[in-house]
């Protein structure tokens, strides 16, 4: 099912202009997750991932109650994807990358903000993430798209063991309605 088309075309990375007469320009479009999508996926996965979620996980996860993936399709490829979980008003956040060779273009971003769109469209307030501390590309899009980090999760992850940064980002009201008090966000001291 088409979810929503991209608000403006992926431009070229700066370092690598196309020649002269072609733009380059990719425009992606957003379906709905499915099995059908899931080899194209796990390819991106398996290829940014140091601990990359398997087959199983793709299919035990898109078959949970309340579970929401997109993938993200230019030229009938698929090029980056999200995944997470409905609970209650909260939106997870489990899964999302962008396919290795086209990193770095606004891609994540596009997808990240249609996703929010879509998420605003629905009875959720709050999207949850977690992220490696070592991930400084995804945190600084995080952060760009408004989430604050609330928590660190001490040895969340493994292969390699590392701590996980918990980020929030209201979708209505403040951050501090849903805390339930001032939030101090860790942002600033990590
Ligand atoms: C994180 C990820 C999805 C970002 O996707 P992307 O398409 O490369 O991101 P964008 O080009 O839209 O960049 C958006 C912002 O992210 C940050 N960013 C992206 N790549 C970066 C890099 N290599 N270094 C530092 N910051 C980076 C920048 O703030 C950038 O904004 P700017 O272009 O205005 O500087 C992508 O790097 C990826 O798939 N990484 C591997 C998987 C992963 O880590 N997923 C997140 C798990 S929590």
């Amino acid at each position: 099912m088409r979810i929503e088309r991209c608000k403006r075309p992926i431009e070229p990375p700066p370092t690598a202009p196309p020649p002269e007469g072609r733009t380059d320009a990719l425009l992606f479009v957003l379906e709905e997750m499915d099995e059908t999508y899931l080899d194209a996926v796990l390819e991106i996965e398996q290829a940014v991932f140091s601990n990359p979620w398997r087959l199983k996980d793709f299919q035990y996860a898109l078959a949970k109650e309340g579970s929401y993936g997109v993938v993200c399709l230019a030229e009938g490829r698929v090029i980056g994807y999200a995944l997470g979980f409905f609970v209650m008003e909260e939106f997870h956040l489990a899964d999302f990358a962008v396919h290795p060779d086209l990193q770095h273009r606004g891609i994540g971003r596009q997808l990240l903000d249609v996703l929010l769109d879509v998420l605003k469209r629905r009875p959720v307030s709050l999207v949850s993430l977690e992220v490696r501390g070592s991930n400084r590309a995804a945190i600084a899009l995080y952060r760009q798209v408004g989430f604050q980090t609330v928590a660190i999760r001490r040895g969340y992850y493994s292969r390699p063991r590392e701590d996980a940064l918990v980020m929030l980002k209201a979708l209505r009201g403040k951050l501090s309605d849903w805390l339930g008090g001032t939030v101090t966000p860790l942002d600033q001291r990590i």
